[in-house]
């Protein structure tokens, strides 16, 4: 029903604020269209979960409508608590077979019923040397989809595809990096979710969302400083590249700890008991990947290569229209909205 239209809009609802990018398809690969985040109220998404309906919906209505974005189709995406990525290794089977074994396989992973959650598979390419074959399932509890969905379409807008985050992470990486190039994790550092993506040669090996990020954070400099939610927040983003907000260094040192120690963690389980090497690459991106000296010290801990990773790597667009300081400034929080806005309708992960 919704295929009869091509364009999409990647829109992505984060719980600090909600990004918007469209893209044209040009020979080359990617043209920019059209841009731009809004500011969510404070407490509008709490943990993922959506507080406040009508904030949402009007924040992401007056985005479309202040870029003047004609295009109604979407791709959002989900993460957190409430979605749920498991590999499992099966026996060889028929298409029919494996369709019929998912939703028992499922159960074994997830607290509720299968009938509260959607779920997909998909099957990764080659077999395991005892024969068998990998297959992804991803499970997102419906009443989230639900009210994620609910919201978009409040907002005079047409769902197309739900993807998850760190899949929309990966397929940025596909479009921006498509050279192999072994082990590499994506940290799409956020307000309240991290995402990790560790890519083989471009494919998701691992995932994981640490429900942790830059609210963590806001909520030590306000109890360190006494300032409201919105002022800690223009505290936080005062500095000047590279340094500590003035006043705030005990604390900003204190969240890049934090946050290493959790990424670093993530990394060492995957390298001790899923793989036999270890990730020599991070790439960071995520609003809160620019905290000063997060990226040094990552890569201390973890003996790893770290970079921002550069979502418009691959998109081409005209100076013209759209200032190139602006773009540089957005881009480490647009990864998500990149990978959604390179999704095709239909397209579900
Ligand atoms: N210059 C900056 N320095 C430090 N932190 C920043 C800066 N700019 C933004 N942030 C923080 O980054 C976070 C927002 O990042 P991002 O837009 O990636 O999150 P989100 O997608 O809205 O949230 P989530 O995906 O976790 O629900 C906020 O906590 C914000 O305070
Ligand atoms: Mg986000």
């Amino acid at each position: 029903m919704f295929l009869s239209k091509k364009e999409l809009v990647g829109l992505d609802i984060g719980s600090n604020t909600v990004k918007l990018l469209e893209l044209k398809s040009v020979k080359s690969g990617y043209q920019l269209k059209n841009i731009g985040e809004a500011v969510l109220p404070k407490d509008a998404i709490v943990n993922k979960v959506i507080g406040n309906y009508d904030a949402v919906s009007e924040t992401i209505a007056s985005l479309f409508g202040d870029l003047r974005v004609k295009t109604k189709n979407v791709a959002i995406s989900i993460s957190g608590h409430s979605v749920i990525i498991k590999k499992v290794s099966l026996p060889k089977m028929s298409e029919n077979e494996l369709r019929e074994s998912i939703p028992w396989e499922l159960e074994q992973y997830i607290p509720q019923s299968i009938h509260d959650v959607n779920y997909d598979y998909q099957v990764m390419p080659g077999e395991t040397p005892e024969g068998n074959i990998d297959v992804l399932i991803v499970a997102a509890k419906k009443d989230v989809t639900n009210s994620y969905v609910s919201v978009v379409k409040e907002a005079g807008l047409n769902p197309v595809v739900v993807d998850v985050d760190v899949f929309a992470l990966e397929n940025m990486y596909m479009v921006n990096y498509p050279e192999p190039d072994g082990l590499v994790s994506l940290v799409n550092i956020g307000a309240a979710v991290t995402n990790i993506n560790i890519l083989k040669d471009g494919i998701s090996v691992f995932t994981r969302d640490i429900t942790t990020g830059g609210n963590l954070y806001t909520e030590w400099i306000m109890k360190e400083t006494n300032a409201a939610f919105e002022e800690a927040e223009l505290l936080k983003i005062s500095a000047k590249d590279g340094e500590s907000p003035a006043g705030i260094e005990r604390v900003t040192n204190e969240f890049v700890d934090m946050i290493s120690g959790e990424i670093k963690r993530t990394l060492d389980f995957f390298s001790s008991t899923l793989w036999t090497s270890s990730v020599g690459r991070i790439l960071i991106g995520g609003g809160s990947s620019g905290v000063a000296g997060l990226k040094d010290t990552l890569s201390d801990i973890t003996d790893a290569a770290v970079d921002f990773m550069n979502p418009f790597r691959n998109v081409a667009y005209d100076p013209n229209d759209f200032d190139p300081q602006y773009i540089q400034s957005i881009a480490p929080k647009m990864s998500v909205a990149m990978g959604l806005a390179s999704r095709k309708p239909g397209d579900n992960k």
